[in-house]
């Protein structure tokens, strides 16, 4: 028998603040489910998210909304769609926060996602098939950014314990390393030429297979805007944001651990582990507080991003080895 028991992270029943809003939304959206273009823009219009509305030219677009897990609730309120699809991160388009109208030069078809290194096979995936192929669910995770922001947002998505499933890694592989699409035509971050490219992070096998690591295509019941990330993104709720690495094209199974993008710029200040934690400061600011986005409100930064309870034994042990460096 499955016996449902309440975790520290999850919403109380009274508190579902959004939730009545977003379901009737998505209720009249299925409705109108004429074709996932009207379902797509009726979001966008009552977002104003005319960047969403494009993203109804991704073929898998009829597969959204799809239902939510009530089993991953925050006690927060959801951001506002319109500030989690505009201020961003994604270095390849530029190094501040308005790339959403760059990045919509991402071309996201054909999108082929490479599995290779450690595994019984290495295969080339069409992502519309992956997509089709995938338990898609809908969570509500909190984010929080190594820049002490942090946002609440419903992703959609699959586990991506289901992916390694998939790969059929070997015994020997020990870290999964990810590497986002890096094209010098449409990317002028690229072009620019100073970073480390391809965009690269890696996880523990243990990390990547936990059940909350998670792969998203989409947000807010609707196909990932590209300036958040499509077609395919990683999202680690535990992690400082870096480690959720956008728009893969590759997953390598391997025994070394890989050096990502930000430890190899800067090893000291973004590290491999990169646990959220409110008492291991960032070596240029404090990490003990966080800024939500939409309102602005600033609140304590919890150790893990408060889901200690499901990855703090991913770490035990480790302190001893790591000490501070599994938390920046
Ligand atoms: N992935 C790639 N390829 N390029 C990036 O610059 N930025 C990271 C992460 N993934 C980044 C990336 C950082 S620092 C954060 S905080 C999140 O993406 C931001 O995701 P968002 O723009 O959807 O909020």
């Amino acid at each position: 028998m499955l016996i449902k028991i309440k975790r520290s992270w999850e919403l109380p029943d009274s508190a579902a603040t959004d939730e009545a809003f977003f379901r009737d939304r998505r209720r009249i959206a299925k409705g109108l489910a004429a074709g996932s273009i009207l379902a797509a823009g009726f979001g966008a219009g009552l977002t104003g998210g005319s960047r969403a509305a494009r993203a109804a030219d991704d073929p898998t677009a009829d597969l959204y909304p799809v239902p939510r897990d009530e089993g991953y609730q925050v006690d927060r309120a959801l951001s506002d769609e319109s500030d989690v699809t505009s201020y961003n991160n994604f270095y390849e388009f530029g190094s501040h926060k308005q790339i959403a109208e760059a990045a919509q030069a991402l071309e996201l078809r054909p999108w082929q996602i490479r599995i290779d290194g450690l595994v019984e096979e290495e295969k080339t995936l069409d992502i519309d098939a992956l997509i089709r192929a995938m338990p898609l669910e809908e969570r509500v995770y909190r984010h929080r950014c190594v820049e002490a922001w942090a946002m609440t947002v419903p992703w959609t998505g699959f586990p991506f314990a289901e992916l390694v499933k998939r790969a059929k890694p070997l015994s020997k592989a020990k870290y999964i390393r990810m590497t986002s699409l890096a094209d010098e035509a449409t990317m002028p971050g690229i072009r620019a030429g100073w970073y480390p490219w391809p965009y690269t992070e890696a996880l523990t096998m243990e990390e990547a297979t936990n059940d909350l690591a998670f792969l998203a295509t989409g947000l807010y019941g609707k196909p990932l805007p590209k300036q958040n990330g499509a077609p395919l993104r990683e999202v680690l709720p535990w992690k400082y944001g870096f480690k959720s690495i956008k728009s893969i094209v590759r997953f390598t199974f391997t025994e070394e651990r890989p050096v990502g993008f930000w430890e190899e710029i800067q090893k000291s200040e973004y590290g491999f582990w990169a646990n959220v934690n409110p008492d291991v400061a960032h070596p240029r600011w404090s990490q003990a507080s966080e800024r939500l986005l939409s309102t602005g409100e600033s609140v304590p930064t919890r150790l893990f991003n408060g889901y200690g309870e499901q990855v703090a034994h991913l770490y035990k042990g480790l302190e001893t080895e790591f000490g501070d460096r599994l938390y920046r």
